[in-house]
């Protein structure tokens, strides 16, 4: 059975997708087994606790410094056996010594077509602010590997959805987030078999 830890901030829908889709067994032999997220009250917390699901509050603010917040984080990924951790929607920037916990396996949503729209300031509203501004006729989805540089990583799977005229940025938003709720029970598929490859014997 593969441990999945889910890094949360906010409504949680990436993570109810991904619950959902290892209870239908979308995702065969794998569960989330812990959520984390850096705030209290938000309601990925609850969708944690109706799944029956073990969350964690663990916030920076907490912690004398992000490194240590990090360490902290990882610890409690590792004593849980996790295989593979799961951005979805978290909003703050993991440091290296969680980075190097798990190498290569880290995934991280983006509600756009990285490389573009990526990097600092480009979360929730102001990529699809920035998609219309740009005049862009479609936007998307992007899950990558967590690297040591920020919205980075390879590039595991994309979805696309084009831009309307008149979309606002809340239109935009609504027609990406349904995709990312498709793509991202793909994208971890992908990595299990990816590290399975990997791990598996090789033919003689
Ligand atoms: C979404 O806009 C998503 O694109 C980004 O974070 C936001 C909230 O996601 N990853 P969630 O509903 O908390 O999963």
């Amino acid at each position: 059975m593969i441990n999945i830890g889910v890094l949360v901030s906010s409504s949680g829908s990436n993570l109810q997708a991904i619950i959902d889709a290892t209870k239908a067994g979308k995702i065969p032999d794998a569960r989330v087994t812990v959520v984390i997220s850096n705030k209290s009250g938000v309601y990925a917390l609850e969708r944690a606790r109706l799944a029956g699901i073990e969350s964690l509050v663990l916030s920076p603010k907490d912690f004398p410094d992000r490194i240590t917040w990090c360490e902290r984080m990882a610890r409690e990924m590792v004593a849980r056996d996790i295989e593979i951790v799961c951005l979805a929607g978290f909003l703050l920037k993991i440091e290296v010594p969680f980075i190097r916990t798990f190498p290569g396996r880290i995934l991280n949503i983006h509600p756009a077509l990285l490389p573009r729209y990526g990097g600092s300031g480009m979360y929730g509203l102001n990529v699809h602010k920035a998609v219309l501004a740009g005049g862009d006729q479609e936007s998307g989805v992007t899950v990558h590997i967590v690297d040591e540089e920020y919205d980075h990583g390879p590039i595991i799977i994309q979805a696309k959805v084009p831009v309307s005229a008149g979309d606002t940025p809340e239109i935009l938003a609504a027609r990406v987030l349904e995709q990312e709720h498709k793509i991202y029970p793909q994208a971890i598929n992908i990595l299990i078999r990816s590290l399975h490859a990997k791990s598996s014997p090789t033919a003689l």
